[in-house]
């Protein structure tokens, strides 16, 4: 299937590394023009590298923190000038802080609000003339299994903001149809790569993460980064023309939600 991607401007929050990384190749392998952010250059270059040695069409990359008020216009006005254009935003970036709700502070809580929440919508409010100007796009938000239902004690913080996500998503997808830009989620379960969380985890406790499959993912297996990235890519794509303010759940029926 043709997703109708070629020589479209395709943007991804940190795409050096894990899902955006995943995402940004199911892009560029069906020709979109990319550009990828990240804090660290050598991730930036290595992940560079790597795209284009596959044959990606181009890459640009802007070293940022996206979780800093003047991150996002870094990334869009790079973007701006490079290509004068941008069709697709994959806001990616995204973390963690575990804790007991009753220990969490309130800065604990303005870190991650600003890394998982306000960088993808600065990112947007920037992205959405431009998106205008070409005609219309696609915005897809990383959220995750636990942004659809409770992810169990600890995890405030995160289940928080991966639902205020979805949340935002589905009204901005209205506001937003007049323009054809469509805006969706995608909901990841437990995916694992080299390097990633649950890399880590599996080689910490072989045993303990046996048991963790076979309790919570039904399909017997962790999920794969390119699996959520061929979602995003079809999000982003005219493709999915009829899809806006959804949320998709890429997570091997790991998630319990009936929403
Ligand atoms: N992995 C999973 O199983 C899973 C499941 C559900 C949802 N998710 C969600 O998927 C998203 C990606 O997760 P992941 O596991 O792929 O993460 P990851 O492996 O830690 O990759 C994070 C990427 O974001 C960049 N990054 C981190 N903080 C940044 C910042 N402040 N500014 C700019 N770039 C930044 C990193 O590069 P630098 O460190 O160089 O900045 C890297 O490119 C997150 O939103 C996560 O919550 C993941």
């Amino acid at each position: 299937m043709d997703l109708g991607l070629k020589g479209k401007v395709a943007v991804v929050t940190g795409g050096s590394r894990g899902l955006g990384f995943y995402s940004a190749r199911a892009m560029a392998a069906e020709g979109a023009r990319l550009a990828i952010c990240a804090r660290g250059e050598e991730g930036l270059a290595a992940a560079a590298e790597t795209l284009r040695a596959e044959g990606a069409a181009e890459v640009v990359t802007v070293r940022c923190d996206i979780a800093e008020e003047g991150g996002a216009a870094e990334l869009v006005d790079a973007v701006r000038e490079r290509y004068g254009a941008l069709d697709v935003l994959v806001n990616n970036v995204g973390g963690n802080r575990r804790g007991r709700f009753e220990e969490t502070s309130d800065e604990d809580w303005l870190d991650i609000i600003q890394l998982n929440v306000l960088s993808g919508f600065r990112a947007a409010r920037l992205a959405i003339p431009l998106m205008r100007e070409g005609g219309g796009g696609s915005i897809v938000f990383v959220s995750s299994v636990f942004g659809r239902e409770k992810g169990g004690p600890g995890l405030s913080i995160y289940n928080t903001t991966k639902t205020a996500l979805i949340s935002a998503a589905g009204i901005m997808a209205l506001e937003l149809a007049k323009d054809a830009i469509r805006v969706n989620c995608v909901a990841p379960g437990s995916i694992q790569f080299p390097g990633g969380s649950w890399d880590k985890r599996v080689k910490a406790d072989p045993d303990g993460m046996k048991a963790f499959v076979r309790a919570n993912l039904p399909l017997g297996r962790f999920g794969k980064g390119g699996e959520v990235g061929d979602v995003v890519a079809f999000l982003a794509s005219e493709r999915a023309s009829l899809i806006t303010g959804a949320c998709v759940a890429v997570d091997g029926g790991q998630g319990r939600s009936l929403v």
